[in-house]
């Protein structure tokens, strides 16, 4: 068998699209009605974290594209709690900003938890504070978490049927497993949560119909994990940077050899892709899988976050 890919640059931008032209409606109802509705998002950064900085300017360049407003925040390194929870307060208090990001991870000194339990949660889209938590454990609207989010976008736009399934789901992260597998429970799949202590790992996640691979181990679901023609969802991603894992994990593939030539490295997710080929029905790619669909989300849940503040079409 040889699987088929799943994409997510397709289903990201056909999200955008959507996204960008609800804020061209929202635009032109302000002209008529004289009232000004540009979604807004605030990023907050602190700290010069490389990696972290070319996500937000990432996210800064989206808006824009798309129509919505953005403001960034940069915030020294040796930035305390309180300071932080001082400007999260003053974004909760003005109406034009609809959602507010703080990037994570933060410095140490910092106390996560504190810093996001303090955003409004009709701003959260993250879908990290306590409050969407809860409404998503109930299958309440609120803001839901924007990679398991993009994730049952892209199963659902590619025809992949959620209800009923067995679904599989590798970590429980606050990030991605946890929520996702709430999701997939209130789409019906029959969903089991696997992590660090489960036992006999790949003879659980080889009953998955959809296998959702989010622990952060390099290439660790071989085809010993995966139900022949089942779909492979692979959040994680690491870093091949030796030529043994280069081979081990993409054989001869002569593209992967050029990018580890050029850069020292090459991206890989927690799935061994040359299993996955071989097995699954299904499998989203590393890179160019679950990647573009983040940030697609946090455009569609700050879109949400305004309709529902200030008033939908
Ligand atoms: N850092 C890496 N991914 C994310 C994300 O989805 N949200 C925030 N706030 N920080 C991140």
């Amino acid at each position: 068998m040889s699987a088929e890919l799943l994409e997510g640059a397709g289903v990201a931008q056909a999200i955008k699209d959507e996204v960008a032209a609800e804020v061209a409606r929202l635009a032109e109802r302000g002209l008529h009605k004289k009232e000004i509705l540009v979604p807004g998002l605030a990023t907050v950064i602190v700290g010069d974290d490389p990696a972290s900085h070319i996500y937000v300017s990432s996210k800064v360049k989206t808006c824009q594209q798309l129509g919505l407003y953005s403001e960034k925040i940069e915030l020294p390194a040796n930035t305390t709690t309180a300071e932080l929870l001082e400007t999260v307060a003053s974004l909760n208090a003005r109406d034009e900003i609809d959602g507010i990001l703080v990037q994570m991870p933060l410095p140490s000194q910092i106390d996560s938890t504190k810093v996001l339990n303090s955003i409004d949660p009709s701003k959260d889209v993250d879908g990290f504070h306590p409050v969407n938590v809860g409404r998503l454990a109930l299958n309440e609207p609120g803001l839901r978490p924007c990679t398991p989010a993009g994730i049952i976008e892209m199963l659902d736009r590619s025809g992949i049927e959620i209800s009923g399934a067995r679904a599989v789901v590798l970590g429980r992260s606050r990030l991605v497993g946890l929520p996702l597998s709430l999701l997939l429970l209130h789409r019906n799949a029959t969903v089991t949560v696997c992590h660090s202590r489960t036992k006999d790992l790949a003879r659980v996640a080889s009953e998955a119909d959809i296998l959702v691979a989010a622990i952060g181990r390099i290439g660790m679901v071989d085809a010993g994990y995966i139900k022949p023609g089942a779909t492979v969802i692979d959040v994680g991603i690491n870093k091949v940077t030796t030529i043994s894992d280069l081979e081990r994990f993409f054989g001869d593939d002569a593209g992967r050899r050029a990018a580890f030539e050029k850069r020292g490295y090459t991206l890989i997710g927690d799935v061994n892709p040359r299993g996955a080929t071989e097995v699954a029905g299904h499998f989203t790619p590393v890179p160019g899988g679950v990647g573009p669909l983040t940030i697609a989300m946090l455009m569609k849940n700050t879109l949400s976050a305004c309709t529902v503040r200030r008033g939908g079409p």
